[in-house]
Parts: structure tokens; sequence; C-alpha cells
């Protein structure tokens, strides 16, 4: 049996697939919009998803993209399995690959998605971690790609980061060293990147840069990009984040220093008012909606991908 692929990071696919990817994405959204939800490739079979932490889109896209390809999903709270009482990942794993074709996952340590994904012998997906956010990074893209300039356009793009340097930044600066898009990043001082991943972007694209004030990092942007101030498993720094990322909001004035007709992104939720405005989200650069539809789609693609056709 051939070793399954896996999407826990960007660095799990080649650009040629990640392309690949977005592009089926577009077709199957195109085909959606015209009435065509339904494809048979996971029909029969299902797909496990275990959460640690909350969501609403994640569940939601999955779920249906799962049934629109004709499959099961099974919803399991991480809490209510064997998992967070110390079974080992690597029962884990084996058990669940003699049930189902995926596992999707939401988890606050990503080390134990490489665990499951080492001893697993189908795909292991991951849905959120405390590190990355790969599958919402992989439906900003098809957004950018729609708004600016298609799948080819996308390493022509500069993307301006505002804010925490937490697990969506990450995934950024993952996307910017295989996809060589323009990057430029502005976080207040103690909420920098993982260390190893911003040194490994940097060094592999001369385009991933810090700047220390947001203005200047979004002059010239294309496209405008923030996230909460305080994380799911940070809310209890939240008053000190409130103070430290001061002067850290996507606003009008912002907006106004990037390039003419930048695209405004944010993976929602969103706080308005705290990290960007509602002006921003409802305005016509916002495209927060389409972004949030577009996980549907890339997920579909993701799947039909990474599962293999019976
Ligand atoms: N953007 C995102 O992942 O949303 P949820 O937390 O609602 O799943
Ligand atoms: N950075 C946010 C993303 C939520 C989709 C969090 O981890 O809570």
């Amino acid at each position: 049996m051939p070793e399954p692929k896996h999407f826990i990071t960007f660095r799990d696919l080649s650009l040629g697939e990640l392309k690949a990817v977005l592009g089926r994405a577009a077709v199957l959204k195109d085909e959606r919009a015209r009435g065509a939800y339904r494809r048979d490739h996971l029909a029969g079979r299902s797909v496990v998803m275990f959460f640690s932490k909350n969501s609403t889109r994640t569940r939601v896209s999955f779920e249906c993209a799962i049934s629109e390809l004709g499959g099961r999903a099974i919803v399991i709270n991480m809490g209510d399995s064997q998992w967070t009482r110390g079974e080992p990942l690597s029962h884990t794993a084996r058990v669940l690959s003699r049930y189902v074709s995926a596992v999707v996952i939401r988890h606050t340590k990503e080390a134990e998605l490489a665990e499951l994904a080492r001893c697993s012998r189908i795909p292991v997906i991951n849905a959120l971690t405390d590190e990355r956010h790969p599958c919402q990074v992989l439906g900003d893209l098809l957004t950018v790609a729609e708004r600016l300039g298609g799948v080819e356009g996308i390493r022509e793009q500069t993307v301006c980061w505002i804010g925490d340097g937490a697990n969506m930044l990450n995934t950024w600066l993952e996307a910017a060293a295989v996809f060589g898009f323009a990057l430029r990043f502005s976080c207040p001082p103690g909420y920098l990147p993982d260390g190893g991943i911003m040194s490994r972007a940097q060094a592999e694209n001369p385009a991933v840069r810090h700047f220390g004030s947001p203005a200047e990092a979004a002059r010239g942007a294309t496209v405008v990009t923030t996230d909460v101030f305080a994380s799911m498993g940070f809310e209890n720094e939240r008053e000190r984040r409130l103070r430290d990322f001061r002067g850290y909001q996507v606003n009008a004035a912002l907006m106004a220093g990037a390039a003419p007709g930048a695209v405004f992104l944010h993976c929602l939720p969103a706080h308005p008012g705290e990290e960007v405005t509602d002006e921003v989200i409802e305005s016509p650069a916002s495209a927060v909606w389409d972004e949030a539809e577009n996980r549907l789609h890339v997920q579909k693609a993701l799947l039909e991908y990474l599962v293999p056709a019976l």
C-alpha cells in the first residue's frame, strides 16, 4: 500500500500539488454554483474529525465537503475519546486506519498530529493547531486567486500581515516560502511568529520581511490580513494583549496605504473594533465571506486529492 499523503503543513505538498488543489477547488466551486453538488469520491466511506477546540466554519465546511463527496463525517469531541485518556497515538492511528479514509484534527499540539500521521495508513489533515492553520490559508489563497489574477498570479502578490504571530501568520510564512509571494508582516514586540518557521521562510524567500510599523508593512500591499489578538487558548491574556496590540488595528487609514484595489482577508471569527474595524470588514475591499465559503471548496479538492479513489 502506498504511503498516505498528509496535509499538516504547506510543506507536505509540492507547489504543483497545491496549485492543482486550488485549480480543482475553483472547478468544484463553479460546478456547485450551477447546482452540481454531488460527487462520489467518498461514496460509502467515512472521515473522522476530532476537535479539542471550538469551531464553526471548519466543522461545518468539512462536514459539508465530506457529505457532498458522498461520504460520512464522524465528529468527535476529543475529550470524549480515548485520545485524551492516554491511549498511544500509534494505536489510535492503526485502529482508525482500519475504519475510515481520512482523519481531520483540530488540536493544540501539532506534534500529536505528526505522531498520528507517522503511524497512519490514511491521510491526516490539520484543521488548526497552536502552530498552523493550513486549510484556512489554502482557502485564503483561492480567494486571492479569484480576486487578483488567478492561481498563477498568487506569486505576484504582496501580502501584509498585521498582528499576532500565531498559527495564521506561521502558515502565511510557509505559504510565502512555497508560493514565492512577498509577505510584509508587523507584530508587536514579543509577539513574533515561531522563530524556526520565520527564519526558514526568510532564508527561502527574501521578500518575507518584518516591519516595526503596521503602516510601513501595509505600504503597497495587494492583500491585507489579520487575526484576533488572543487566539483560542490565550483568552486569559486578553487584557494584556489589548494593551500590547494598540496601534495594530486594520482600519480605513491603514487600508488607504495599501495598493489600490487591495483585498482584506480575515479567517474569522473576528472581534470588530479590536484587530479590525467593522468599516473594513463591511467595505468593498473585504473578501471575508468568500474566504469563509472557499474553505468548503478547497477542502473538497483536498479530500479528493489526498484520499485515493477506490
Ligand atoms: N476560520 C476558522 O477556522 O473558523 P472556525 O474556528 O469557526 O472553524
Ligand atoms: N488564530 C485563531 C484562528 C481561529 C480560526 C485561533 O487559533 O483561535
